[in-house]
This record gives structure tokens, C-alpha cells and sequence, in this order.
């Protein structure tokens, strides 16, 4: 029988994006609208180093969230921390404390969108990582090495063998996220790996492959980091979130930039899926005949990971086709006295399912 309706516990998206002012104040509604609860970014142009930026940064988000007038709305950000060549175990302790802060995220430096406060050397952070493993605290990983020597299309493998095999080796109990997961290199070492280190997948990694960088001309709006691969490993993907393996769950790296800064020489990386991310899934998930086993990788595993409750609030998906708008209001760009736009994934195309 074709399913053409499915209700599921309110999703977490645990791998989210929603920078902070004018462009919070936007983004924030699409992410409450889809998703119970989400782990947010501290990739801010100020990187959220420390547990006071943490508790600001959550802070606005509330207050972002609360000024949109949508009293109903009930969302809950899980903050995180930007960990540094600087991160104290002090820090990590006091992180654990605030009952906010979910995890640190690991971005190597000059990785991707600003990057530059990251770790320059792994073992820098040995101290914050032993005090993480002591405490239950997860490390979240960019899974990309920045040597410009090695081919982009490598990078999250070579980052796999160089360092987070060693690295789950020198902390053997540390809970590790490797993020938006590529290739299936990554699928296989996790697969492999302990219970305790597990993977998150984007719609965008599962619905398209590098070819849709280059369709007909250069695609900036398809251009994210980790950079989409070859069909190959789009396929091996899809077999991990839709196996029922509780090793892999929802993330949608969705990525905020305004249409100018996308649509550029120099195009920054992300995409911007939060519009209609449990769509997108849904569509994947259909696809593969694995509906019955969305809503463990979207509502279940993720939140086990994390240690908290699944969420008591519904979310209903049907099989109806609508039009994604070509672009959305973004920030105001005061300085212009101009209304930026960010365009959505699937821009000017059809979603076939819909969510209510
Ligand atoms: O495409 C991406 N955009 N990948 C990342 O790792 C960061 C993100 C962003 O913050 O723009
Ligand atoms: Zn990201």
C-alpha cells in the first residue's frame, strides 16, 4: 500500500545554523515550524567559545522566537560550544553545569564558514576532550582536513584516517558526532565504530550528487561543505538513514547566507534547507520505500543520543505537491536600506510532500 499521510513525533534537527540578529530573527520560524528541538551552530562571526556567549546565544534565540508572535510555538534550542586550541577542562565542566550546553563542535581551522577561530592541532584540545569523555559531554565533528594539497572530493576521508581514527582511539569512551556525513568512507567507519559514535545526515547529501553543482552552468545555491560527492556515495547515504540503524539521524546543516553572498566570485558555502527540510526527507525516505523508518531517524535517534525525551508534540507529512518559492525575505541590510532574500533548497521547483 502507497502511504500518502504520515504523523510522527515532532523531529530535532541536530545539526542547525540560524547565525543571530537580523537574520535570526527570520530563519528561526521556518527550523520552530519543522522541528521540536535543535542543535544550534556556534560558528557566529564571534565564535561562541565560552558558556556566557552560550547562555546570550540562547538568550536571542528565545527572545527571536517569542518576538515572531507565534505564542504556540514551543522550541527549544540546544546550544553548544565552539571548541578552540584554548578550551579549558574549567570550560567544559561549567559547560556541563548550565544544563544548556549539549556538546562542543570541532571545526578545524580555515574548515569552513568562519572557521578561523578552529583548532589548529588536534592534540591542543586533549585536555577539553579528556574533561568531555570524563563528563559524557559529545564532540561534534567538521570531518574535513584543510591542507589545500589534498583534493577537496578527499577531504572528509583523509580527516577519517588521519585523525578521528586516532582520535577514538586516544578517547575511547568519548561520544563523537561526525556531521553531515559524505562518502561511504564515512558510513563504513562508522558502521564499524563503538556504539558511542554516530553520524547525521542532510537531505541535501541524500537527495543530490555533484553533478547538481554543474547543471547547465556553475550552481552556487548547491555549493555546501563537506562539498556533495559522486553518486556512489549519495547512494551509500541513503542506505545508512534508511537501514534503522540507530547510528544515524537527522541533521540538516541547514546554512543561512544571503542571496548576494551565495550568488558571488567568491560564493560562501551552505544551503539553505530548513524551509522544508522534513519534505525533503520524507521525499528521500518514500524513495527508498523506508517511510516507516523515518520518523526513529528524524524523532528517536537523535534524542537517545542526547539523552533527552522525545517530544510529546505531532507533526503530520502528506502526499500533496507545492511549489517552493523562488526566494524568501532574509535580513535587512541596514546599511543599504535593503531587503536581502535567501533562496531556499529547490527553489522555483516542487516538493511533493507537505508538512502540517
Ligand atoms: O556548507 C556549510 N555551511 N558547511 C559548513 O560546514 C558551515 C556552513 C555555514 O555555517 O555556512
Ligand atoms: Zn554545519
Amino acid at each position: 500500500m502507497t502511504m500518502t499521510q504520515i504523523t510522527l513525533s515532532k523531529p530535532d534537527d541536530m545539526h542547525l545554523h540560524v547565525r543571530n540578529g537580523e537574520a535570526l530573527k527570520r530563519v528561526i520560524h521556518d527550523t520552530a515550524k519543522q522541528f521540536a528541538r535543535a542543535i544550534i551552530m556556534p560558528n557566529l562571526a564571534t565564535p561562541v567559545t565560552q558558556v556566557e556567549q552560550a547562555q546570550a546565544y540562547h538568550q536571542e534565540i528565545l527572545q527571536a522566537l517569542s518576538d515572531g508572535g507565534h505564542p504556540d510555538v514551543d522550541f527549544h534550542p540546544l546550544m553548544t560550544l565552539y571548541l578552540t586550541d584554548n578550551t579549558t577542562a574549567e570550560t567544559i565542566y561549567q559547560a556541563k553545569e548550565s544544563g544548556i550546553i549539549h556538546a562542543l563542535k570541532l571545526y578545524p581551522a580555515g574548515a569552513t564558514t568562519n572557521s578561523d577561530a578552529g583548532v589548529t592541532d588536534i592534540t591542543n584540545t586533549y585536555p577539553a576532550l579528556t574533561a568531555m569523555q570524563e563528563v559524557g559531554m559529545p564532540l561534534l565533528v567538521h570531518g574535513e582536513v584543510t591542507d589545500p594539497h589534498i583534493d577537496i572530493f578527499d577531504r572528509e576521508y583523509v580527516f577519517i584516517e588521519t585523525i578521528l581514527k586516532p582520535l577514538s582511539k586516544a578517547f575511547p569512551a568519548l561520544k563523537i558526532v561526525l556531521e553531515h556525513i559524505t562518502t561511504k568512507q564515512a558510513v563504513e567507519f562508522i558502521d564499524n565504530a563503538a556504539d558511542h559514535i554516530v553520524a547525521t545526515i542532510t537531505a541535501h547529501h541524500l537527495l543530490i550528487n555533484r553533478n547538481a553543482i554543474f547543471t547547465g552552468g556553475i550552481r552556487p545555491h548547491h555549493y555546501c561543505l563537506p562539498v556533495l560527492k559522486r553518486e556512489e556515495h549519495r547512494l551509500a547515504l541513503v542506505k545508512a538513514a534508511t537501514s534503522g540503524s540507530p547510528k544515524y539521524f537527522l541533521g540538516t546543516d541547514s546554512a543561512p547566507h544571503a542571496q548576494h553572498a551565495k550568488e558571488s566570485a567568491c560564493g560562501c558555502a551552505g544551503m539553505y534547507t530548513a524551509f522544508n527540510a522534513m519534505e525533503l526527507y520524507a521525499e528521500v525516505f518514500e524513495k527508498a520505500n523506508a517511510l516507516d523508518k523515518l520518523e526513529d531517524f528524524a524523532s528517536s535517534y537523535g534524542a537517545n543520543f542526547y539523552g533527552l525525551p522525545k517530544t510529546e508534540k505531532q507533526i503530520t507529512l502528506k502526499k500533496e505537491s507545492w511549489d517552493v518559492p523562488h526566494d524568501l525575505p532574509y535580513a535587512t541590510d541596514t546599511t543599504k536600506e535593503s531587503d536581502e532574500k535567501i533562496i531556499p533548497f529547490r527553489a522555483g521547483e516542487q516538493c511533493s510532500w507537505k508538512l502540517y
